[in-house]
């Protein structure tokens, strides 16, 4: 196990009707905008509670953040925070609208000319304008971490951000928001916090029993409530564990002295970039055929993973391994996930060389937990999803 420092310093607040609590987290004499997506907030009351708790605050709006938040619609909203000098800002949506309110969070301060550079620059924000969120989505876990990943149409780029100023001041977990949630996007909700344990807990052994049981216990969480939320959205206790699996994913505590990978959210993006593919189905699309080309690497994680949480004990580690992959790809399956790239495009010839090409481009020569994947790697694991 790794030295390491967990620090997080998001405040959480978790159940029924918190969302009028945030009128105490936010200063009085702030100037308020308050970001939200396509509008599913004014359908389900969401919009109302939100209006309602800063019945006196100054707040000016700031809606239709796409999924995948897109750079040219945030550059607008940037224009409204300096127009209207305003001092904080509040994410109500999914990981999209939250993910665009870090971005404008860091731009609203960046002294350079164009924000874009922060991503392209790998520019970390140390201090940001503050900001607190309403989740309506689980999934991402971006309610609890200071990460961040923007979209650009022009360019067909998707990338990360982030820095220790940009995490939530506040998060308000209401899990009564999963009421109104298609069903296409709880499944993706589910796939993507899953296979954010994975990225961090398929790697190699590590010493950290305690980090890797933090991690069963979520796969395991999240495997049991999957088929009751799906059943019915109403149902508080599956909806509050399936909500707090999904921030607990990913704010930084399992990760901690343990090695991590990545390796499948960074080719997942490209997808996203291209295609437009949903962010957790790109995910279930290259995390079979990533594990199978590590193989090597990663079976004795990948038989612990198997014997934990699947309960999978017949067999050698590689025996156990191979049927944990399998095990993976039917889980997603069954929630109604496609595992490979032809399901959701016709034009997927060519796609493993562009992905490398960038890859290359951006000087991407080691991921993975041994930082030893390189681009042509990459090209060969997205062309086994095909
Ligand atoms: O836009 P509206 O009308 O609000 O509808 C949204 C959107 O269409 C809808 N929705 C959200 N809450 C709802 C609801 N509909 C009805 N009732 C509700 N309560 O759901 C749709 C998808 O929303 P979105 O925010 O795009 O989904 P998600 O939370 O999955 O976020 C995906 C984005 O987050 C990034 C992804 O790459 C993608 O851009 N990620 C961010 C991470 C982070 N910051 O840590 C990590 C992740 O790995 C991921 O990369
Ligand atoms: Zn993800």
């Amino acid at each position: 196990m790794n030295n390491f420092e967990f620090k997080n310093p998001t405040k959480i607040l978790f159940g029924k009707s918190q969302i009028e609590n945030i009128k105490s987290e936010i200063p009085k004499d702030a100037k308020v905008l308050m970001l939200y997506g396509g509008g599913s907030i004014k359908k389900n009351g969401i919009y109302e509670q939100v209006i309602t708790a800063l019945a006196n605050h100054e707040v000016v709006e700031f809606g239709g953040i796409p999924a995948n938040p897109e750079y040219a619609v945030l550059m607008k909203a940037l224009n409204v925070i300096k127009a209207k000098n305003i001092t904080y800002l509040l994410a109500v949506g999914g990981g999209s609208v939250i993910d665009g309110t870090k971005f404008l969070s860091a731009a609203a301060l960046y002294e350079g000319k164009e924000p874009w550079d922060i991503l392209t620059n790998n520019i970390p924000t140390l201090k940001g304008m503050p900001f607190g969120t309403v989740l309506t989505l689980p999934a991402t876990g971006s309610e609890m971490n200071s990460g961040a990943v923007i979209t650009r149409e022009d360019t067909k780029e998707k990338l990360a951000m982030g820095g220790a100023g940009l995490f939530p001041e506040f998060s308000v977990l209401d899990p009564q928001v999963i009421h109104s949630i298609p069903h296409r996007q709880l499944v993706n909700g589910i796939t993507d916090a899953f296979t954010h344990v994975l990225e961090q807990y398929l790697t190699y052994p590590a010493g950290a029993n305690l980090q890797d049981r933090f991690s069963e216990s979520i796969l395991q969480t999240l495997i049991e409530v999957a088929p009751k939320i799906l059943e019915d959205q109403t149902d508080y206790a599956a909806a509050s564990n399936f909500m707090w699996s999904c921030t607990m994913a990913l704010n930084g505590l399992i990760q901690k002295g343990v090695p991590t990978d990545w390796a499948v959210h960074a080719m997942g993006h490209e997808l996203t970039a291209l295609y437009g593919i949903d962010h957790a189905r790109t995910l279930a699309v290259i995390a079979p055929s990533h594990y199978e080309y590590n193989f090597e690497s990663k079976k004795e994680k990948l038989a612990q993973y198997g014997e934990h949480v699947w309960n999978i004990t017949e067999g050698s580690t590689e025996d156990k391994a191979r049927a944990a992959i399998k095990r993976t790809e039917a889980f997603f399956n069954e929630l109604g996930i496609d595992t490979k790239l032809s399901q959701y495009t016709e034009d997927y010839e060519g796609t493993a060389e562009e992905i490398s090409k960038r890859f290359k481009a951006r000087g991407w020569e080691g991921l993975g937990e041994h930082k030893n994947l390189t681009p042509k790697d990459a090209e060969k694991i997205v062309k086994m999803a095909y």
